[in-house]
C-alpha cells in the first residue's frame, strides 16, 4: 500500500492539527491562489486531504466546481466535514499510483504537498495525465515538498520546520525542482517555472497552451 501512513488516524490528526503552523505555507499558497484565475469553472485538487486548497480557492471563486481526489478515507472524512452540504464540491476516493479516473476536463489542476508521495516515474506520468485533462489555457499549480540539493540543506529544512528528521514521512519520494520542470515542459506545458520557493517548499506551475498559441498563431 503506497503512503500508508495516511491511513493511520494518529498520523492524519497530527498533520491536520499542525497544518496551519507550517512555516511560510500561507505565503506559498497565496502565490498559488494568484495563479488560478478567479473565473475558473472546474478545479481538480490531487491529494486533497481535508480539502484545504479547495477551501481556499472557493473563497474568491464561489461559482467554481471543485473535485478533490485522495486515497485516505480518514482525510476524505475530514474533507466531507469541511464541505458538508456543498453541492459544488465532489470528493473522489482514488489512489494516485493508478491512472486518474474519468473526471472530465478542468480549468485548473492544483495539488499541495501530495505528489511527492508518488514514485518518480508516476509523478512524470501523472503530469502527462494532468496536461491531457486541462482545458486550453488551463493552469497546473503544484505546491510541493521538493528535494534539497545537499544533505546539509535537507537537515536545515527539518530544523527550520522544527521537525526531527526521524519524523520524515516514510513515503516521501522527494525530487528536485529542475527534473520536475523539465518533465512539465516535455509534456507540452507552457510558462513552466518555479513561481515560489523556500527551502524544500516550492510552487511549480505550467500552463496548457491555448490552441492558437500552440500553433504559433497567437
Ligand atoms: C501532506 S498531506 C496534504 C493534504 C492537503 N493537500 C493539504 O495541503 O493539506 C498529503 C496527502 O496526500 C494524500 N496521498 C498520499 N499518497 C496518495 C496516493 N497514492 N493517492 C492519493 N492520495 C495520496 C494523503 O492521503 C494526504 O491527504
Amino acid at each position: 500500500m503506497p503512503a500508508e501512513e495516511w491511513l493511520n488516524a494518529q498520523h492524519v490528526d497530527r498533520y491536520l492539527d499542525r497544518a496551519d503552523e507550517f512555516p511560510r505555507r500561507t505565503e506559498g499558497e497565496s502565490v498559488l491562489l494568484e495563479h488560478v484565475p478567479r473565473e475558473v469553472r472546474r478545479v481538480l485538487d490531487l491529494g486533497t486531504g481535508d480539502g484545504r486548497l479547495l477551501g481556499l480557492l472557493r473563497i474568491d471563486r464561489p461559482e467554481m466546481v471543485g473535485v478533490g481526489v485522495d486515497f485516505s478515507a480518514l482525510m476524505l472524512k475530514a474533507a466531507l466535514g469541511r464541505f458538508a452540504g456543498e453541492e459544488r464540491i465532489e470528493l473522489v476516493e482514488h489512489d494516485l499510483t493508478e491512472p486518474l479516473p474519468l473526471l472530465g476536463s478542468f480549468d485548473a489542476v492544483v495539488s499541495s504537498m501530495a505528489i511527492h508521495h508518488l514514485e518518480h516515474e508516476r509523478k512524470r506520468s501523472l503530469y502527462g495525465e494532468i496536461f491531457a485533462l486541462l482545458e486550453p489555457g488551463g493552469v497546473f499549480a503544484n505546491f510541493e515538498h521538493v528535494a534539497s540539493p545537499t544533505r546539509r540543506l535537507h537537515l536545515a529544512f527539518f530544523t527550520a520546520i522544527a521537525e526531527p528528521l526521524e519524523n520524515e514521512d516514510p513515503s516521501d519520494r522527494l525530487l528536485d525542482v529542475e527534473s520536475q520542470l523539465a518533465w512539465l515542459r516535455e509534456h507540452g506545458f507552457d510558462d513552466v517555472d518555479c513561481y515560489w520557493k523556500w527551502l524544500e517548499m516550492a510552487l511549480l506551475v505550467g500552463v496548457q497552451p491555448c490552441t492558437a498559441r500552440a500553433q504559433g498563431i497567437g
